[in-house]
């Protein structure tokens, strides 16, 4: 799988298979030219147009795919990652698996030896998710469950290390992440509402065994930096999602600083 980038930035992805040719508007580029070629190459339609071959990176590909669902943007990805601390070995537990997006981010970082086990209470999204994580890694590595299942029913894990909800009523999965997380261990909410966000804490309190509740939005905005423009762009994405994290407290009590505390 390439991405082939035209003169306007637009990104083309490409499965290059000996033999095939692929389509542009302005004009076409024979498979074959890019078999073998250095990943980075830029190569010319034979209507004359530039484009530049490269593989897809993470976010492109998590991206840049048809999808059902809306899966988490690459922003917010790497915020989630840190803000959640999916460290090495850790042992995630993830609801609804949507489209695929924070699965793969997760796996990234948790590597080898840490475990994705992810939920997702509609069989056609499951198996939509699995062929998207079956064309990006080629494989569905070992480390990896994807379950059929209705995580506000409760789940069957236990002593997992983080849990990581992406779904509409978030509050409804907080006794199975109570259930699921060791002490210590951390939940995450992506709540595109803030009235999501209300309900989500509201039930974190309410539930007990909770503490060090925190939200926040990351917004990114892009620069242009083209020959002496440099300027923010035009256009951005203005707001996806609020990321909530709470700590699972060893005891049924609650535990909320009264200050922003400094990080
Ligand atoms: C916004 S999408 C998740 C997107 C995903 N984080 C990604 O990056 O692609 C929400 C998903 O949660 C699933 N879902 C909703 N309620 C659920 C439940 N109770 N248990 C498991 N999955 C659920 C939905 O079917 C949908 O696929």
């Amino acid at each position: 799988m390439i991405v082939l980038v035209d003169k306007v930035g637009r990104r083309h992805r490409v499965r290059l298979k000996a033999g095939d040719r692929h389509s542009i508007h302005s004009g076409f580029i024979a498979h074959d030219d890019l078999i073998g070629r250095p990943e980075g190459v830029v190569v010319t339609t034979q209507m004359g147009a530039r484009l530049l071959a490269v593989r897809p990176t993470f976010a492109e590909q998590v991206t840049g795919r048809r999808r059902q669902t809306q899966p988490i943007y690459p922003k917010d990805l790497g915020a989630i990652l840190v803000g959640a601390d999916i460290h090495p070995g850790a042992r995630v537990l993830e609801a609804g698996t949507g489209t695929g997006a924070l699965t793969l981010a997760a796996l990234r970082a948790v590597g080898q030896d840490g475990v994705v086990v992810s939920y997702e209470v509609r069989e056609e999204f499951l198996e939509a998710s699995r062929r998207g994580i079956l064309e990006t890694l080629g494989s569905i590595p070992s480390n990896l469950e994807l379950k059929l299942g209705d995580v506000y029913l409760g789940v069957e894990e236990r002593g997992f290390d983080r849990v990581l909800l992406d779904l509409a009523e978030p509050w409804q999965a907080v006794p199975a992440a109570k259930e699921a997380l060791r002490p210590g261990g951390i939940v995450f909410a992506h709540c595109p509402n803030v009235s999501q966000v209300q309900r989500f804490f509201d039930c974190l309190r309410e539930v007990k065994g909770f503490g060090m509740l925190e939200a926040y939005e990351v917004l990114q905005r892009g620069w242009t930096v083209r020959g002496r423009s440099m300027r923010p762009s035009h256009r951005m994405v203005a707001h996806t999602g609020f990321l909530c994290f709470a700590r699972r407290l060893a005891e049924d009590e609650l535990f909320e600083p009264e200050g922003e505390g400094f990080r």
